[in-house]
């Protein structure tokens, strides 16, 4: 346990050194608190382990020399964490303790910004002053910097409403890269032949405490605000103001100019908030900012500030924090992957490490340009990311940790399945297997056409395609619907009952719609989206293979790019035999008759969300096309009417914001 402790100490104070000394970390963010947790908890236990050298007994600082200092009017402070629902109970079962017995709680919800923290200063609605937490009493003054934040008003209330601004105003809030922004970013270092950035966050960070504003004014910085440190009894006419609640607090932030954190939401109780852990963890991942969790705040600021503090962290808040999803690891190996477009993806070999929940030996580099451009070697000690539901991936290399030994990684010279010389098109990013019979890229569209969001062959699972490509039954797409039943019950592992159950999906996939057809192909571009719209237009496979790229980009939602790769698809003759094999074994190229049902809705444009009643999002749309509405995926100006089911989304919220009728389906039936 003393060893431990001395461990732990030992390698914190190195990775301290490492973070801002250095500049150089290598280690994530998470690993690091997840060490500093671990002595935390042992010292927290037996406080005798603890010495003056121990991380714990710094308050964390991130004070630079080189720029004035200014105190703050109350201390910065930070949140204690959760980890989990039970965790969440117990904070509240805490606080409820500490409070007149009968008080419940209600709560604001909030995402946990992944950025740095900024206090802001203004002074009769006049930004004066913005610094850094520093050590969360003092901080560095970087007003000039955060005054090119475009996200942060200048002057409040931006718009000339009826608000008065407060004589002073000291706000609280975070500064990042929104992540389309710090795309663009590294796409200018690119184009500029510069190294890219790897951390979001730690880019934001520097670009903060740049000594030069123009540099600063140069990155597209944002800074959403969430809280207020100090504010003036009253406004500058001398009208008294009044925040009872966190949820006015925000509203008020946001009248006078502010750009809040977005999906905040209020909710009665504690469970409410635990229900909402879940989508929070998948919506995480279409969010344009990073965040690392959620901030739960008591709603009542009264009773918030009666909670206190403890330490440096308020009792009124509290912050959940998801699993990490990014991990360091040592990359062994390169694999190379074949798609069924002839795609090279080099895959990563790792040291198996923890990360999202699971455990990750292989992560992709998504091509060689990317290798080459973040300059990964073998041998490295590597970032990696897994978040969702998407494959993991490899974020960069921790330069720091080389020894040397490390070696270059270049992209293969032949296909390791067909051995036909490797290829990079003019101008292309990806390498790619030339063979369009290369056997892995035949068996990867298979793959593919059977597959679930395809033409759905239940039974067909990758392992089964393996096989009947491996006994030479099928070669294409098409040798699905000639398989003989007598043939498949000759191979091992064949039961009768799986080649019964294996024939009557192949026969069901016959008779799906055009539109799904088309999406199975794997024509460029063309996913179930664009098949709707191109079956919709031309209705059979005949009209289709006969239509120009001019005929197909008079479609709305068709650009020419994807209108040049389905023409150059059906001229390919390989592709015509495919067709015509499939068209002699019945499967079905042709549209459906649309059925109408009436015009009471022509003209008018519907958004879906939430769940109905009775009925599925599909027939929802299915009915009010057939009655000649239009049904779209987000709310605009332009639509006319937001059908509302249970637990609506953000769409909700937008036709609000908007004033765009919600309706319920019963409403929609009664339009009828
Ligand atoms: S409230 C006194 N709300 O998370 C409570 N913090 O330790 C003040 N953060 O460093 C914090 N998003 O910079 C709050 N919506 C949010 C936040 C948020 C991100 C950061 C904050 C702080 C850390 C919590």
């Amino acid at each position: 346990m003393f060893e431990r402790a001395k461990t732990l100490r030992d390698q914190l104070n190195y990775h301290n050194y490492r973070y801002y000394v250095l500049g150089d970390p290598i280690i994530t963010d998470a690993e690091y608190d997840k060490l500093y947790h671990e002595l935390k908890a042992l010292e927290d236990a037996h406080p005798e382990l603890i010495t003056p050298d121990s991380p714990t007994q710094r308050a964390g600082s991130d004070l630079q020399e080189d720029f004035p200092k200014v105190e703050h009017p109350a201390p910065i402070l930070s949140l204690s964490n959760a980890f989990d629902a039970a965790d969440l109970q117990a904070w509240e079962e805490r606080n409820l303790k500490l409070l007149a017995e009968g008080t419940t709680l209600d709560y604001m919800l909030e995402p946990k910004l992944d950025g740095l923290t900024v206090v802001i200063t203004y002074e009769n609605g006049i930004l004066v002053r913005a610094a850094t937490r520093g050590n969360g009493r003092v901080g560095d003054d970087v007003t000039a910097n955060v005054k090119t934040i475009k996200t942060v008003p200048l002057k409040i209330p931006v718009e000339s409403n009826n608000l008065t601004p407060p004589q002073r105003l000291v706000v609280r809030g975070e500064v990042l890269f929104l992540k389309h922004d710090f795309e663009i970013l590294n796409q200018r270092q690119q184009a500029a032949g510069l190294p890219l950035y790897v951390n979001a966050r730690n880019t934001a960070s520097g670009t903060l405490k740049q000594k030069d504003s123009r540099i600063t004014a140069s990155r597209p910085l944002t800074a959403y605000v969430y809280d207020i440190v100090d504010i003036s009894e009253v406004d500058m006419h001398g009208q008294v103001i009044t925040l009872n609640t966190e949820q006015q607090l925000l509203t008020y932030l946001a009248q006078l100019g502010f750009y809040i954190p977005p999906e905040s939401h209020y909710y009665p109780t504690l469970s409410n908030i635990i229900q909402q852990i879940p989508t929070w963890e998948t919506r995480r991942d279409q969010l344009d900012f990073e965040i690392d969790g959620l901030v739960i705040k008591v709603n009542d600021r009264l009773i918030a500030q009666e909670l206190g503090v403890v330490g440096k962290d308020p009792r009124g808040a509290i912050a959940y924090k998801f699993p990490a999803q990014e991990a360091t690891t040592k990359l062994i190996g390169v694999t190379v992957n074949i798609g069924r477009t002839g795609k090279v993806t080099p895959t990563a070999q790792l040291d198996p490490v923890f990360v999202g929940g699971v455990t990750v030996s292989n992560a992709t580099m998504h091509n060689y340009k990317f290798i080459h451009d973040l300059d990964i070697r073998l041998g490295d000690t590597v970032i990696i990311k897994r978040s969702g539901d998407v494959i993991p991936y490899v974020i960069g290399p921790v330069t720091g940790a080389r020894d040397g030994s490390e070696t270059p990684i270049m992209p293969p010279e032949q296909c390791p399945h067909c051995h036909t010389p490797i290829i990079q098109p003019d101008g292309a990013v990806d390498h790619f297997c030339p063979n369009p019979l290369c056997p892995e890229r035949v068996f990867r569209s298979i793959e593919f056409f059977v597959s679930r969001g395809a033409m759905d062959i239940e039974g067909m699972g990758p392992q089964t395609v393996k096989v009947l490509m491996d006994e030479g039954f099928i070669t294409d797409e098409a040798d699905i619907f000639y398989l003989e039943p007598e043939k498949l019950i000759a191979l091992e592992r064949f039961g009768e009952k799986k080649v019964e159950n294996l024939m009557a999906a192949i026969e069901k996939a016959k008779s799906r719609p055009f539109s799904q057809l088309l999406a199975s192909l794997g024509i460029e571009g063309v996913g179930s989206t664009v098949a709707n719209l191109l079956a919709d237009q031309f209705r059979s496979i005949d009209a289709l293979m006969a239509a120009t790229p001019e005929e197909i980009t008079q479609i709305e939602g068709i650009g020419p790019i994807i209108a040049q790769n389905v023409v150059d698809w059906f001229n390919d003759t390989h592709h015509q035999r495919i067709l015509n094999k499939m068209r002699d074994a019945g499967v079905n190229m042709q549209a459906r008759e649309r059925i109408r049902a009436g015009d009471q809705l022509t003209g008018k444009t519907f958004v879906l969300t939430g769940t109905l009643p009775t009925m599925s999002r599909d027939e929802a749309k299915a009915l009010i096309e057939a009655h000649g509405g239009k049904v779209t995926s987000s709310v605009s100006k332009k639509t006319d009417f937001v059908v509302v089911g249970d637990s609506p989304g953000s769409k909700a919220d937008k036709a609000a914001q908007l004033g765009i009728p919600m309706i319920s389906e019963d409403d929609l039936k009664a339009m009828l």
